[in-house]
C-alpha cells in the first residue's frame, strides 16, 4: 500500500488521545486502564484503513478492539471510518471500545503483556511471497510464539487471506507450533453464505475479483481448547445418534416391506 503522509497529520493524531495511541509501549499491561473496563480485547494486526475493526467495535460493545498499523495516514483514515460507523447507528463520537495503535508489529511483545488479549485477527496480511522473506509473514512461528504469550486462556487467532501460498505456509506454522486449527475453509464465501460477516477492505476487493477467500481459526488458550474439544465430542455424538436413528428407520422399513 503506497501512502503519502499529509502535512500536520501527526498533530491531528496527537489531538485524539481517547482513540489513537502513538507510543507503542505506553499501555503494555494497562489496556484495561485505557478502556476503563476489563472486557476482552480483540486486536487486528495490520488493520489498513480500518473498516473491519471500526464496524466490529460498533457491533460488539462488550468487546474492546485495537487496530494496529504502522502508518499515520492509515490511522487517520481508520479514525474517520470509526466516526462514520457510529454515525450510521445514529451515535456521535468515537466508539468508546476502540483504540488505534500506530506501531510496528515486529515489536508486539512490547505492546501487550502476557495474557492481555483474547483474540488476534490476521486479515489479508502481506503475503511476502519470496521464501527469503518468510520470516516477515505474520503467521511465521516466531510471531506465533509471541502471540501464544500475549493471548489469554480463551485465546484464538482468526486468519483470512486470498493468498494460497500464505495460507499453506500458515497452516504449516500452526501445526509446527502445535496449535489446534478449526473452521478451515478454502472458499469462505461459498461455504458460509451470511449477511452478517464484516468484510475488510481487501476482502471486498478480492470478492469482486471472484477470488476465493481462505479462512482458518486457531485455538491457542487452554479454555478455548477445552471448549473446542467439547464441541467436537458433542458433534460426534449427535452424528452417531443420527446414524443409529437412520439405521433403525431403515430396519423397520425393511421388516415392514
Ligand atoms: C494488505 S493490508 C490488509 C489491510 C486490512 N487488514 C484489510 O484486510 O483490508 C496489510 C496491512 O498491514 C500493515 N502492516 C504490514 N506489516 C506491518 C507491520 N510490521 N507493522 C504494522 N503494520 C503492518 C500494512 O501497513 C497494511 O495496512
Amino acid at each position: 500500500m503506497r501512502l503519502r503522509g499529509r502535512k500536520g497529520i501527526r498533530e491531528e493524531l496527537e489531538a485524539l488521545p481517547q482513540l489513537v495511541v502513538l507510543d507503542a509501549a505506553e499501555y503494555k499491561g494497562k489496556w484495561k486502564e485505557f478502556f476503563g473496563n476489563d472486557k476482552p480485547i480483540h486486536v487486528e494486526l495490520g488493520m489498513g484503513k480500518g473498516r473491519f475493526i471500526s464496524q466490529h467495535s460498533v457491533l460488539n460493545p462488550d468487546v474492546n478492539f485495537i487496530g494496529v498499523d504502522m502508518y499515520d495516514e492509515l490511522i487517520r483514515r481508520a479514525s474517520e471510518k470509526a466516526l462514520l460507523a457510529r454515525e450510521e447507528l445514529g451515535l456521535e463520537g468515537y466508539p468508546p471500545n476502540l483504540a488505534l495503535l500506530r506501531a510496528n508489529i515486529e515489536g508486539i511483545a512490547d505492546m501487550f503483556a502476557p495474557g492481555e488479549l483474547e483474540r488476534i485477527y490476521l486479515n489479508f496480511s502481506d503475503p511476502w511471497p519470496k521464501s527469503k522473506h518468510a520470516r516477515r509473514r505474520l503467521s511465521h512461528p516466531r510471531f506465533l510464539e509471541q502471540y501464544a504469550v500475549i493471548l489469554n486462556e480463551n485465546g484464538e487467532i482468526h486468519q483470512k487471506t486470498d493468498s494460497r501460498t500464505l495460507f499453506e505456509f500458515s497452516l504449516n506454522s500452526y501445526a509446527e507450533v502445535e496449535l489446534q486449527m478449526k473452521n478451515i475453509s478454502l472458499d469462505l464465501h461459498r461455504d458460509e453464505v451470511r449477511d452478517d460477516l464484516v468484510l475488510t477492505e481487501y476482502e471486498s476487493k478480492f470478492i469482486k475479483q471472484g477470488l476465493p477467500i481462505h479462512r482458518c481459526e486457531v485455538v491457542v488458550g487452554e479454555a478455548a481448547l477445552a471448549a473446542y474439544r467439547k464441541e467436537k465430542a458433542d458433534r460426534r455424538s449427535r452424528e452417531a445418534a443420527k446414524e443409529r436413528e437412520d439405521m433403525e428407520k431403515a430396519k423397520q422399513h425393511t421388516s415392514q416391506g
